[in-house]
């Protein structure tokens, strides 16, 4: 059997070998993150995606992430590391439904999370992520904004655009949903020299007590560079792991144990070992059409996000 470093000393020569670019969500366990050629939240994983210069990709996250990769460099051969990761929200609107909303409201802007299918985003207007979303939505060229599917998060830019007008519509994460205001209470009571530091997938209650809201990589910047020395942390919590070994002198504190997202759990160290040996991981292939359409709302998403 194979220690932790013998596997990942063996993928990091066979990334290399096979010419792949490992790209690792936030939200994957240390072991993997170490192995990665690049790690961050999904805006800086579809950055990265599009500028890899590697042939192979393999993304070590949800779906909709490797989905995005293949739509940004369809050249290349996209992988999945394990094909049972999806991302709940993103199957929680259909196109029938968004057809009908569309119908109801022709003079908005669509916006959709990146946590969406490449079908809906076929039908979308432009896509966001939790850090790009505010300076998106601020750019673009319409105050009417109908926003899909995480009205958590729809609400957080909403109230820092309050020049436009905004629809949502009822999603939201199942895994930052579990976090409720009684957990801020209990973890405040717990930890009172504690910054709370929240996702805005959170519940509007949670997101309005935290000291911070942001992305995944906001939330771990914010906690580097900040001069306090105690966190509470309100995502899921293999950021909590990252955080104690990048600032070993600070203390973190989960606001709720159940804040697990078990799709983002599923990939193993092992799963990465037998997708970079070719015996493993989904290659994602796309219809041509729904790539093509889906790819004008990530660029649009690119050029307005910078
Ligand atoms: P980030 O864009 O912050 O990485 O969030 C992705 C996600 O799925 C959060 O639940
Ligand atoms: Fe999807 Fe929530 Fe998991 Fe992120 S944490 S991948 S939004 S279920």
């Amino acid at each position: 059997m194979m220690t932790t470093r013998e596997l990942q000393d063996e993928i990091i020569r066979l990334k290399k070998e096979n010419d792949i670019c490992i790209l690792a969500h936030a939200y994957q366990s240390h072991e993997i993150l170490e192995v990665a050629d690049f790690t961050g939240d999904s805006y800086g994983l579809s950055k990265q995606a599009a500028t890899a210069p590697q042939k192979n990709v393999l993304m070590c996250g949800v779906r909709f992430m490797a989905e995005t990769c293949k739509i940004l460099s369809p050249d290349k051969h996209v992988f999945l590391s394990n094909s049972s990761a999806g991302c709940p929200m993103a199957e929680q609107l259909d196109v029938e439904l968004l057809q009908s909303l569309k119908a109801e409201n022709p003079d908005y802007t669509v916006v959709a999370y990146i946590n969406t299918t490449s079908e809906l985003k076929t039908i979308c207007d432009v896509c966001v992520t939790s850090s790009s979303a505010v300076k998106i939505v601020k750019n673009i060229d319409n105050n009417k904004i109908l926003f899909i599917p995480d009205c958590n998060l729809g609400a957080w830019v909403e109230e820092q655009v309050p020049e436009k007008t905004f629809k949502f519509v009822h999603g939201g994460c199942p895994t930052h949903l579990r976090m409720s205001i009684a957990d801020v209470e209990r973890a405040k009571a717990a930890h009172p020299a504690a910054k709370l530091l929240v996702h805005p997938e959170c519940l509007a209650e949670v997101s309005k007590a935290a000291d911070y809201i942001g992305s995944t990589t906001g939330i771990i910047d914010y906690a580097k560079n900040s001069t306090d020395r105690e966190f509470i942390i309100g995502t899921e919590n293999s950021i909590l792991q990252h955080l104690q070994y990048e600032c070993p002198e600070k203390s973190f504190y989960p606001l709720s144990k159940d804040c697990v997202c078990h799709n983002m759990k599923l990939t193993t160290l092992m799963d990465v070992y037998n997708c970079v040996k070719g015996a493993g991981g989904e290659e994602i292939i796309l219809p041509d059409d729904i790539r093509t359409k889906a790819k004008a709302c990530i660029d649009t998403m690119l050029t307005l996000g910078e």
